[in-house]
């Protein structure tokens, strides 16, 4: 970029020290040679070695000085944005000096943790993204804690495995967290191994806690947790090796990811976690509420940093529950287009990201998802997850049961789904706490009287909300794939999908049972037409067309 010759350019990073680094060498290899300055508000402006040029730590002195120098020279502004958002002289001689010095060979790099342009500005900055360190960098950077340390009072002991592990641990950091990560990990107890690989992730969780927008999620369940979904289930296990060398060198590219809406409480966030269980891949939750929130940053730089510590973490997952909380309304102009901005910073990176991130969104209020995001290159799938059909209550319900440690064989699962029908996954595990309660008060083992109990007393989503949710029923016929399989077909689960002891499920008539069997469909995901949920008279149609499901809920 300085080479051609743009004479603005913005890096919003916190890497200063790493960056001008960069600049440093850039600049010495290159055909001519340039000199580099740097300025900050106390020094003023200075080459690497030799005293500060004198009388230009103001700003509007130091750009006098860069528009009189008649070399090629690259001048890096370090934390400059105060400057630029009291939109004063200072802009404005940026401007000027933006358009005469490409000329004379000259380049302005502002450097500063946060993305400041004034719209004068705008047209003329180019923003530079300047990536977190990669694994070589990180190497490198081991190199030389193992040399300075390693040999006199540590001992190292790491294979090489272990070592590829460590280096991917700190991927995600920048080279001074990665270089206090080391240090520290080396000083506790004066050996580099195995063991601060947890250490280092500790760390990475820490750091990355503290952007306020992304959390380093912990596996806690694996697919195992999940009752039903069976179609999602093997879309997702079919991608496990997506993300391996294996597969790049098959020609195979990685996954982009998967949008997944439907009933609430049916197991989407829980699908997500699993996910990475399943993957053994890193979870990175995005808080769209956090993005827009205001409390750190920018909405458009909190975008941008999320998607940047995201690709450098990756492989990875980046898990965004209710992406509707932050893409909805994007069209209105109530936030005077942020909201349009940040889901157009989302919608480029989703189209041409080549990285290994995959994204896992979660949906409610699919209404309020704008067209755009579903439309075909974005996801690579949009899957409804249903209330659960007859076979899938009682996997949940044998799953939620062995959670909590009771003997299965005690218990009818059949009577159970039977009488948990048009319940939520989270209902039925409502109910199986609420049984609990009642025995333990009384002081004796779970019966199956006590989930029965349980089940009445929980009181469905889906028969206050039926209307809802049958328009959501429609809605994602049209541009989404079942995340169940359809009951008819429902296949043996490969015992490591399921740990559970299965017990035998007797067979389970269908029809009359089943909420809603439907063909998986293809997702077209033309989303021009109104995604207007009101129960229209289409609806209306539908519910006729579709046995039992207009008294169903
Ligand atoms: N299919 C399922 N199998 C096992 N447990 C389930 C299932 N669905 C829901 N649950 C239980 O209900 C809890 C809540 O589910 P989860 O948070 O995944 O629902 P959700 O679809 O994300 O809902 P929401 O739309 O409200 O965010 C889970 O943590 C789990 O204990
Ligand atoms: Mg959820």
């Amino acid at each position: 970029m300085i080479k051609a010759r743009y004479p603005l350019l913005y890096v919003p990073s916190w890497e200063e020290k790493r960056i001008v680094d960069t600049i440093q060498e850039v600049a010495s290899i290159g055909p001519v040679g340039k000199v580099v300055y740097t300025w900050t508000v106390a020094t003023g402006l200075y080459r690497r070695g030799l005293a500060p040029v004198p009388n230009t730590v103001e700003p509007l002195a130091a750009l006098e000085f860069v528009e009189k120098f008649n070399r090629p020279a690259i001048f890096c502004f370090l934390d400059f944005h105060p400057f630029l958002e009291s939109r004063n002289v200072t802009v404005r001689k940026l401007k000027n000096l933006a358009n005469v010095i490409k000329q004379d060979f000259k380049t302005i790099i502002l450097i500063s943790p946060t993305l400041t342009i004034p719209v004068e500005l705008q047209k003329i900055v180019t923003v530079v993204d300047f990536l977190l360190p990669g694994e070589e960098e990180i190497n490198a950077l081991l190199d030389t804690v193992v040399e300075e340390q390693g040999e006199h009072q540590y001992r190292v002991n790491l294979s090489k495995s272990e070592r590829e592990k460590l280096v991917k641990a700190a991927q995600g950091l920048t080279l001074d967290e990665i270089e206090n990560a080391f240090s520290k990990s080396v000083v506790t107890d004066g050996v580099l191994d195995a063991a601060d690989i947890d250490l280092i992730l500790e760390e990475k969780r820490q750091v990355i806690r503290k952007t306020g927008i992304l959390d380093y999620y912990p596996v806690t369940e694996g697919m195992e947790a999940v009752g039903g979904l069976g179609a999602l289930k093997e879309w997702l296990r079919k991608r496990g090796r997506s993300f391996t060398d294996e597969a790049k060198a098959f020609g195979l590219p990685a996954p982009k990811g998967v949008l997944v809406t439907g009933i609430p409480g049916c197991g989407k966030s829980l699908c997500a976690r699993a996910a990475s269980a399943l993957w053994q891949l890193p979870l990175l939750r995005l808080d769209m509420g956090k993005i827009f929130a205001g409390i750190v940053g920018s909405s458009e730089e909190n975008m941008r940093k999320a998607i940047q510590t995201a690709e450098a973490i990756a492989p990875c997952i980046l898990w965004i529950d209710e992406i509707e909380k932050g893409l909805a309304g994007t069209g209105g102009s109530g936030d005077s287009g942020v909201s349009a901005r940040v889901f157009g910073t989302f919608l480029t990176w989703m189209q041409e990201k080549t990285s290994a991130v995959f994204v896992f969104a979660t949906a409610n209020a699919i209404e309020k998802l704008p067209p755009e995001l579903l439309r075909k290159g974005r996801f690579d799938e949009i899957f409804f997850v249903d209330l659960p059909q007859p076979q899938e209550r009682m996997d949940i319900f044998k799953i939620h049961l062995i959670k909590r440690h009771k003997v299965l064989k005690k218990f009818d699962l059949r009577a159970l789904s039977d009488a948990s029908e048009g319940y939520s996954g989270s209902e039925i595990e409502q109910a199986v706490i609420t049984g609990m309660v009642e025995a333990f008060d009384e002081n004796r083992q779970l019966n199956q009287q006590d989930l029965i109990a349980g089940i009445v007393k929980t009181v469905p989503l889906s028969r206050t909300m039926s209307e809802y949710m049958l328009a959501l029923h429609i809605w994602a016929e049209e541009r989404a794939v079942m995340a169940a399989f359809p009951e008819q077909t429902l296949p043996e689960l490969e015992p490591s999908e399921t740990d559970l002891p299965l017990a035998e499920p007797e067979e389970i008539a269908v029809g009359q049972d089943c909420l809603l069997v439907v063909e998986a469909v293809e997702s077209t995901a033309s989303m021009e037409t109104s995604t207007d949920l009101q129960e229209s008279s289409e609806a209306e149609e539908k519910k006729k067309a579709i046995p039992g499901v207009g008294t169903s809920f």
